[in-house]
């Protein structure tokens, strides 16, 4: 069978990451997680002291940083699951933190730092057989994609997820900043100049805001079906 580009781009905590993944074992394909990859770099620029006190970002240090940042994706034996790593380091857990959280979406707006993650991904996803997540991936890394899903749910039902989340990490939250957070993020991430949030054209869109998630999976084992036997 045909070994095709599966995009799925939505706003931050649809699920996106847990439905690509099952997918891809279900099929057997490669996932990669695009978010993580700018939360890697984030949590490199929060370690080297990149933002100042107001906020400024030293841009020569972080494009410094950035040229020398390797990120990876490896599995766990254990969890077969695939992990991130940057520079060989396992940061899977240090990148998933409310302070990388809160940094994230500048970083994923500047240029250069899109251009140098934009062009690993497209290497990454060369060969077909890859589902990837993320905002622009059928807009701007894989236009061509042969599957695209641009996933959508309310931005209550969202705050509700991530919150649960931190909760079971033991990172708790007031609520109504969770909220607040994933708002800004979705504001930011949609009015960006480079690459904003936005539905492909021939995406189909997917509001999950009231879909479990076998009934998720089906939706988009079909939908695999549908294109790979098209
Ligand atoms: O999916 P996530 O919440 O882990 O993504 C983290 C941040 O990275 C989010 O603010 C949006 C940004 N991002 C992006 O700009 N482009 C992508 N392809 C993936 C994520």
């Amino acid at each position: 069978m045909k070994r095709i580009t599966i995009a799925i781009d939505g706003y931050s905590s649809c699920g996106k990451s847990t439905m690509a993944k099952q997918l891809a074992k279900e099929i057997g394909y490669i996932y990669v997680d695009s978010g993580a990859m700018y939360r890697a770099i984030t949590l490199l620029a929060l370690r080297n002291h990149v933002f100042a006190t107001d906020g400024t970002i030293d841009h020569e240090l972080l494009r410094t940083l950035l040229k020398e940042a390797k990120i990876s994706f490896r599995r766990n034996e254990k969890s077969d699951v695939a992990e991130t790593y940057l520079n060989d380091e396992n940061v899977e857990r240090d990148i998933r933190t409310k302070e990388v959280s809160s940094h994230v979406s500048p970083i994923a707006a500047l240029p250069y730092v899109r251009e140098a993650l934009v062009e690993e991904q497209r290497r990454l996803g060369k060969d077909g057989g890859i589902i990837m997540d993320g905002r622009d991936i059928g807009t701007t890394v894989f236009p061509k994609a042969e599957m695209k899903v641009f996933v959508t749910a309310s931005s209550r039902i969202r705050a509700h997820r991530r919150y649960d989340e931190l909760k079971q990490k033991g990172q708790e939250a007031p609520f109504e900043e969770v909220l607040k957070n994933v708002e800004e993020r979705d504001y930011i991430d949609s009015h960006r100049e480079v690459s904003p949030l936005r539905q492909a054209e021939d995406a189909v869109v997917l509001d999950n805001s009231n879909l479990t998630r076998e009934e998720q999976a089906a939706w988009l084992i079909t939908l695999y079906k549908e294109r790979t036997e098209a």
